[in-house]
């Protein structure tokens, strides 16, 4: 069949490492499925595999991508949860230390057909595309429980979202407006800017600008490029949520100002099956749909990661196997 799959791996020139071609049909163990693949899409965690971050090389080739939407061996229509627990383990899925994304220990989803736990399969809402369904299980899911699980953001709150185009951040911005918050977001570009205000935030700056007033939680996908603002842009008590680090992880920690200002630093990582399940019913409920940047056939897929690479991206960018 046909996948992206990691071949290599090179820190500096991820696209180098990547091939797209024919791979063995997937397996699937007792108590695993075959999920036809009809759309999947693309998130940093692709290029973070192909840079050799949370990919052991003794695993290459792997086949790439956490997200999947397709129909299962039954012929039901399936959304793939992406976070594959220990055999054994009971609630919540991300606590599990033990635990891997599809695509870190078993092949991913950048493929025609993928195996994966039954456990893992959530109906996908009939009102729901194939494509906007691949956008859910790691963006959508990852921005609803920083948002809603582990922010514990409330209606008529300010949230600031930093790096407006990122599909976590694309996805914080419909969430967060979609539940009554007034939304601020950051960008490099101005073109981003623009688009995240018509996506339902209500102001965007650019990275790093002095905001008009502080906010009661930040929510972070950049890491250390604007982590400083981050902190600077929140209240007395305010809460700051993070999941990512793409411009690196190693930021001044600002120690007294989180002391002095008793703000909150709360990590916050993927979500459960049960999570996801919300997430495809909130979106089925209100209409909200994800931001698809663009669809591409999965033969393409270079040019997907070449666009993630450069930046060029607002939304998600899916593939249609
Ligand atoms: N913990 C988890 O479970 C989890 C889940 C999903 C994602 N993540 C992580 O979260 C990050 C975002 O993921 P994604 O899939 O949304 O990636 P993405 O679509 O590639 O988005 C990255 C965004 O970050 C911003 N950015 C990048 N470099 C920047 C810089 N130097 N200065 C300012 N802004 C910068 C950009 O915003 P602008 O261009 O608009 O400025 C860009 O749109 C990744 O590091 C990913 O690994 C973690």
């Amino acid at each position: 069949m046909l996948a992206a799959y990691a071949a290599r791996q090179d820190a500096d020139d991820p696209l180098s490492a990547l091939e797209v071609g024919e791979r063995p049909e997937p397996e699937a163990p007792d108590g695993w499925t075959v999920v036809d693949v009809r759309a999947t899409s693309l998130n940093h965690h692709d290029l973070w595999s192909l840079r050799g971050v949370g990919l052991p090389e003794d695993r290459l080739p792997m086949i790439l991508g956490c997200d999947a939407a397709g129909v299962d061996e039954d012929g039901h229509e399936v959304v793939v949860h992406s976070v594959v627990a220990s055999d054994g383990w009971a609630g919540d899925e991300t606590l599990d230390p033990k635990r891997t994304l599809l695509s870190e220990l078993h092949p991913g989803t950048l493929a025609e057909r993928v195996a994966v736990p039954r456990r893992n399969l959530v109906p996908k809402p009939t009102a729901l595309s194939f494509e906007e369904a691949a956008c859910l299980p790691t963006a959508w899911l990852t921005a609803y429980r920083m948002l809603f699980v582990r922010g514990g953001v409330q209606p008529g709150q300010t949230v600031l979202v930093q790096g407006a185009g990122g599909g976590v951040a694309s996805a914080l911005i419909a969430l967060a407006r979609q539940a009554g918050l007034r939304v601020w977001v950051t960008s490099r570009d101005e073109a981003k800017r623009a688009k995240a205000l018509e996506l339902g935030a209500h102001e965007a700056f650019e990275t790093g600008a002095r905001l008009p007033e502080r906010v009661d939680a930040v929510m972070e996908t950049v890491g250390e490029a604007t982590w400083k603002h981050s902190l600077r842009a929140l209240k007395p008590g305010g809460t700051l949520v993070v999941s990512g680090s793409t411009s690196g992880g190693a930021p001044s920690a600002e120690l007294q100002r989180v002391f002095f200002l008793q703000l909150s630093v709360i990590g916050s990582t993927m979500g459960t099956r049960d999570e996801l399940e919300r997430v495809a019913r909130l979106c089925e409920a209100t209409g909200l749909r994800p931001q698809i940047d663009r669809v591409l056939p999965l033969s393409e897929a270079r040019e997907g990661l070449a666009a993630m690479a450069e930046g060029d991206v607002f939304g998600k960018i899916v593939f249609s196997p």
